[in-house]
């Protein structure tokens, strides 16, 4: 019986790692002003405020889902600007991240995950109760509100 040349060691696959869920969310712009959300659900979050988003589908981009979402939840088009940097945690497995965005048509409406939105000036930002894993990005899309 013939020796087999010795064979490489085979490459082990890189061990899998947990599937992190992006939540997209987006710092909406309209004249001046940010859009504030107020959750309706689940009841731990209900009441509080965000920034409207939700989950990156797969195959999706971050600034598809933006689109879809802020079309689902709020009825609107529109146009994603830059995202803001940094990641904020939400629950185990999932991350926040926020893109700007421009309002290109359509009157906001609460039409999914919301009962309430409200268009704040800079100096209103602080009246509502936002999400603590919010403050962050808003805190930065206040920096970045165009003057009108
Ligand atoms: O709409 P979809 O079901 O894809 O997502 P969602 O329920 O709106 O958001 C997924 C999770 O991200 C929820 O736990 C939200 O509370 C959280 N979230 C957040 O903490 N801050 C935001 N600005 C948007 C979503």
């Amino acid at each position: 019986m013939t020796e087999r040349p010795a064979q490489p060691a085979p490459l082990r696959p890189a061990a899998p790692r947990d599937p992190v869920v992006v939540v997209v969310a987006g710092a909406l712009y309209d004249r001046g002003r940010l859009l504030a959300a107020r959750r309706s659900a689940p009841v731990e979050l209900a009441g509080r405020w965000e920034l409207p988003g939700g989950k990156l589908e797969p195959g999706e981009s971050p600034e598809e889902a933006l689109i879809r979402e802020l079309r689902e939840e709020l009825g609107v088009e529109v146009e994603p600007g830059e995202r803001i940097p940094g990641e904020w945690p939400l629950k185990p497995g999932y991350v926040l991240r926020v893109w700007t965005a421009r309002l290109l048509s359509g009157e906001p409406r609460p039409l999914e995950d919301h009962d309430a939105l409200r268009w704040l000036s800079r100096s209103e930002l602080d009246s509502v109760d936002w999400l603590d894993q919010d403050r962050p990005a808003v805190a930065e899309a206040a920096r970045r509100l165009p003057a009108v």
